[in-house]
């Protein structure tokens, strides 16, 4: 066996003999990284005769609708675009300790109760502790057989024997192919894993699920040609000291990529929530000050949740901006445009947003709620408690009219807020503020 040292590069895979600051595959710096490899006599690829195809035409192909199974899970089927399809590979990626592997645990016995044999292959835990947790998120049956490894050709070889209608490689990153003798986890070898496990599930029809770990910047560790390689994508997110989680796709061949599910982590595993916004609204303080509900949209869905503000006096120099599941640059703006367009003054107050249940709202439709909720708390003002903005603010202090009206003001209704400010209703920041009489 001969090593040696090739560069790949973490964006798009290509290899190179020597290092350089730029990949000339697609051009990104800084992403070669070094990786040692041992090509195993055999396994250079005998050259291939190459034959013309007989192409099709798109009108000759008969269109079939896709027969997707039922995991049993409502809102991963709904995420996943109506169910799973077979031979399809699916990436779910998450932080630590989010919930990937009770999420792939609970869709492995689901699936084994009513569609078959299940296997699923961990690398990160052994069979026992599987077992148990097994016992405790659900109710388990012999079709659900587990195996820890952490090779790759011990997974194929079972698998092979088993024939399930479902694997579930836990995790990506430390599973190795013998066949490769760099570390588990480098990018050659994520890379060939995910080959080898997409060359079975085409070839057998079986869905595969991969569980990957995320990088501390949110991105799916390892290389971005693995996100290329599979059929859908989806993370598991959410803030861990809080229950709720949140299922999104990212990239997905057979089904629309704005659904989002949502469970909560309970005890006995995830539990879908059919009325998120009933969980986000609960524990709030009536009369509060500097407390605004708006209505954001998660995939398809109208999601209300709550914005606190603080505003302290600055203590020394600079004033502070800190904010929690809100952008930072966003917040920096709205603090600008509330002082100079609705005479807020805030050039010596620290300002602190959070938006509660540990939730991201990245829509600039919160922008009002945001800039209302720190209004009132400046003013020691509480805004009414049937009150609910949303409205994205432009640089001149204008309110916005924001998409998918109807959808938030049905749900905000429903829940019995009756105040409702937006575009509709004021045309600026200035004139909401004033109504409000949060000044
Ligand atoms: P896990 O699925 O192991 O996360 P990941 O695979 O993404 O690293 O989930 C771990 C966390 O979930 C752990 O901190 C405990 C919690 N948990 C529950 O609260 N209830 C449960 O029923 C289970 C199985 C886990
Ligand atoms: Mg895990």
């Amino acid at each position: 066996m001969k090593s040696k040292s090739v560069f790949v590069c973490s964006e798009c895979g290509a290899s190179h003999p020597a290092w350089s600051g730029k990949c000339r595959g697609c051009g990104a710096w800084n992403t070669l990284v070094q990786e040692v490899v041992t090509a195993t006599s055999g396994s250079k690829k005998s050259a291939s005769i190459v034959q013309s195809v007989t192409p099709r035409s798109v009108t000759d192909l008969a269109v079939r609708p896709l027969l997707r199974k039922m995991s049993g899970i409502g809102e991963l089927d709904r995420v996943l675009g109506g169910g799973v399809v077979p031979g399809s590979l699916i990436l779910i990626g998450g932080e630590p300790g989010i919930g990937k592997s009770t999420l792939t645990l609970q869709l492995a016995i689901s699936f084994a109760a009513t569609l078959g044999t299940v296997l699923i292959a961990s690398g990160e835990e052994s069979a026992e502790q599987i077992a148990l947790r097994a016992a405790r998120v659900g109710s388990t049956t012999e079709a659900l057989q587990i195996i820890s490894t952490s090779s790759l050709e011990e997974i194929l070889a079972t698998a092979e024997a088993l024939k399930p209608v479902l694997l579930i490689v836990d995790s990506v990153q430390v599973i190795a192919s013998g066949e490769i003798e760099s570390m588990a986890g480098g990018i050659s070898q994520v890379r060939t894993v995910a080959e080898k496990l997409l060359t079975y599930a085409k070839s057998t029809g079986t869905t595969v699920v991969l569980v990957g770990h995320v990088t501390k910047e949110g991105e799916l560790a390892g290389p971005r040609v693995l996100e290329h390689l599979v059929d859908t994508v989806l993370t598991l997110e959410g803030d861990r000291h809080h229950e709720l989680r949140f299922l999104r796709t990212a990239k997905n061949r057979f089904g629309a990529t704005s659904e989002v599910g949502v469970f909560s982590m309970e005890g006995d595993g995830l539990r879908e929530v059919a009325n998120p916004s009933e969980i986000f609204l609960a524990g709030r303080l009536d009369g509060a000050t500097g407390s605004c509900i708006t209505a954001t949209i998660e995939g398809t869905r109208p999601l209300l949740v709550e914005v606190q503000a603080l505003t302290a006096a600055t203590s020394f120099g600079y004033p502070r901006r800190t904010a929690s599941g809100f952008d930072l640059n966003r917040l920096a703006i709205l603090s600008a445009v509330l002082a100079r367009h609705a005479g807020v003054k805030l050039d010596t107050a620290d300002i602190f947003v959070n938006i509660v249940g540990g939730l991201r709202v990245t829509e600039p439709a919160a922008d009002l709620a945001v800039a209302l909720a720190i209004a009132s708390s400046k003013a020691k003002k509480p805004l009414p408690s049937d009150a609910i903005a949303f409205g994205e603010i432009g640089l001149t202090g204008e309110i916005r009219r924001v998409p998918n009206l109807p959808r938030r003001i049905a749900e905000a209704k429903k829940l019995g807020f009756k105040k409702i400010f937006s575009g509709e209703e004021y045309k600026t920041v200035a004139e909401a503020v004033k109504k409000l009489g949060v000044q």
